[in-house]
């Protein structure tokens, strides 16, 4: 949510920042801006909409050159996505430029203050409130760094704020609280970004930075402090993904390359998890093997696509380990007064590692003394950071809105996770749980066959550009894939779509279904027969009334046939990692149907990667 970047060092400021926001668009695609120091001056330009814009701008009015900048790209909080709310925001006299990611919650008091005292402010954001500020305590002699300490001390909320001073070419000075920062670590130059992608061209090398701490960078080094002044550090890591990691590869959208990375994706988050005993090993689990005997409750909370995930886990959990498992919506947790206890595992999945409500429901698991365990994505993050324990997914940078690889990786690290309890409790032999991960090790293979049969799926797609409302069915594992389907469809195409418990359509929904309606349906293996015959009544009912049934049924299963409209075979695997296959022609479906209808597939309307507000 909002892209920053900053740079100071000798190459064009202008360049490495622009650059830096076509890596960080997907973050927020409102508008953009860049501000740099140039001759003891600002020269800033701002637009609002996508990148290119601006880029448009900068081409008809070029800045002065400069060897300091900062940038943003918006996703809109306080007032519309127009030129003037654009980031970056200049103080009274334009001395200094500020761009922010966030929300300042006292801003209306500190609005007050600043118009009593005589100041007039352009645009309807909480930032510009932050630039006056700012601007204020270096017209009275604070340097940039001291001026950022001292306003960070003022605000309430959750910001990122970076930082130049017109007069002083030699820094760029930010500050981070509930929202991210890293720093890119250079010879003779240094970077800022909302993550690496802002600079990984140039570095590998970065530094996270803790809680309410200013940085400063200059081409001789890195500094840190605490809000209070205080010298601090940051944790230096190596970023274990590079450039072309970062790049489409050929595909006309990341979302699309993102897809087919995914056999990789999750070959790569299984590996090295086994001894050279065969037992299941995940060492960035950091709480005892007593503490974890034991968990009596888990409760997954997380968002949106990664909430799904979770839905997955409780089957997974449940039936390896007997554990009960609640499922939790992030943002409506800590809401209802959980029952918490140190016996109580809360498992946080994001694939950002940035989620706000994901955060805010960790922060406070811990403070009733819950074990809290994170399955993210991002190294450095936030989440990962705050929790107990990590299962690092390695699904690579996911670059397109709407998650793909993220999914499937966090479904590999739930699986991990539940045989793992399984192992310490003893609930499972050890020869089963190494069954499972051979299962699971062949999954690479299957998502690859699905994969290849993408021109099927495209051409089904294509066929429904004309369509308004589509409709995704599946019962046990395959529930939460009907709902992930959905959610493709929604954020992608636009369309009404809405994924049902095959079961519960009987009891309502079943209304909505008229003549020639599209639903998917996500047929569960015939080996759990129960689930199979309840699945097929499902279908039978949709059917009569008028449906067009497409559906996703494993190889061979030649009960469907009757039934089925349209057949996407999937291969044959266990009912509980059937999701893993599942869900793959639903995202290919999706991508491909919101792209012939001429819809941004990386960047859907209203959307942004990481939801850094709550
Ligand atoms: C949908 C999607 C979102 C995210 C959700 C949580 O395609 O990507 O629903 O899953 O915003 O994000 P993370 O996993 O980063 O916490």
């Amino acid at each position: 949510m909002c892209g920053i970047v900053g740079y100071v060092g000798p190459k064009s400021a202008q360049g490495v920042v622009v650059e830096g926001l076509r890596r960080l668009e997907y973050r927020g695609y409102d508008s953009a801006g860049i501000a740099l120091v140039a001759d003891g001056v600002i020269a800033s330009a701002k637009r609002a909409g996508k990148l290119a814009n601006l880029e448009k701008a900068i081409a008809e009015a070029p800045l002065a050159g400069s060897t300091t900048g900062i940038g943003h790209t918006r996703w809109a909080t306080h007032g519309a996505p127009n030129d003037v709310n654009a980031h970056p925001h200049p103080g009274r006299t334009g001395r200094v430029a500020l761009v922010h990611n966030g929300i300042i919650e006292n801003f209306v008091t500190l609005r007050a203050e600043l118009e009593d005292a005589g100041h007039e402010l352009a645009s309807e954001t909480d930032t510009e409130v932050v630039s006056h500020l700012l601007e204020n305590e270096v017209l009275a002699g604070a340097d940039l760094t001291t001026a950022m300490q001292r306003v960070c001390r003022r605000l309430e909320g959750a910001f990122t704020l970076v930082a130049v001073d017109g007069l002083d070419a030699s820094r760029v000075v930010a500050a981070r609280r509930n929202s991210p920062l890293v720093v890119g670590l250079g010879e003779g130059e240094n970077f800022l970004g909302s993550d690496v992608a802002a600079f990984i061209e140039h570095t590998r090398d970065a530094m996270e930075l803790g809680q309410d701490q200013v940085v400063t960078i200059t081409t001789a080094g890195v500094s840190v402090t605490g809000f209070d002044g205080a010298p601090a550090e940051g944790r230096r890591y190596h970023v274990d993904w590079d450039l072309s990691a970062a790049e489409k590869d050929g595909h006309d959208w990341f979302m699309r390359k993102e897809i087919h990375e995914q056999p990789r994706a999750v070959a790569d988050s299984l590996l090295g998890r086994r001894t050279a005993s065969g037992e299941l090993q995940l060492d960035e689990v950091r709480i005892s093997d007593e503490d974890l005997r034991e968990i009596d409750k888990v409760i997954i909370i997380a968002c949106g696509t990664s909430f799904y995930a979770g839905m997955v886990a409780k089957y997974a959990i449940e039936h390896w380990t007997r554990i009960p498992v609640e499922v939790e919506l992030a943002s409506e947790f800590r809401y209802r007064d959980p029952i918490l206890t140190h016996s109580t595992l809360v498992v946080a999945i994001s694939q950002s590692g940035e989620t706000a409500d994901t955060l805010q429901a960790i922060r406070h698991a811990r403070a009733q003394r819950a074990w809290v365990l994170a399955i993210c994505n991002t190294n450095g993050s936030t989440i990962p950071r705050e929790s107990d324990a990590v299962i690092y997914t390695h699904a690579g940078p996911e670059i397109g809105v709407a998650s793909t690889k993220g999914f499937l990786t966090q479904l590999v690290a739930c699986y991990l996770l539940a045989l793992y309890l399984a192992q310490i409790k003893g609930t499972r032999y050890g020869e089963e749980i190494a069954d499972v991960l051979d299962q699971l090790e062949s999954m690479p293979d299957h998502i690859q066959a699905v994969l290849d049969q993408r021109e099927a799926v495209y051409e089904l797609a294509r066929q429904h550009v004309d369509t308004r409302s589509v409709l995704f069915l599946g019962r046990h594992a395959g529930y939460p894939v009907a709902l992930e389907g959905a959610l493709k469809l929604k954020e992608l195409a636009y369309l009404h779509a809405e994924g049902f418990a095959a079961g519960e359509l009987k009891h309502g929904p079943i209304a909505l279904i008229e003549q020639g309606m599209p639903v998917l349906c996500v047929v569960p293996p015939k080996g759990r027969d129960q689930l199979h015959g309840k699945m097929l009544s499902g279908i039978q009912e949709v059917r009569a009334r008028g449906a067009r049934t497409i559906c996703l049924a494993e190889a061979g299963d030649e009960t469907i046939r009757p039934y089925a409209d349209e057949l996407i075979p999937l291969p044959r695997v266990p009912t509980l990692l059937q999701p893993l296959v599942a869900v793959v022609p639903l995202q290919l479906f999706a991508c491909e149907l919101a792209s012939v209808m001429g819809h941004d597939v990386d960047q859907p309307r209203n959307l942004a990667k990481s939801v850094t507000v709550e």
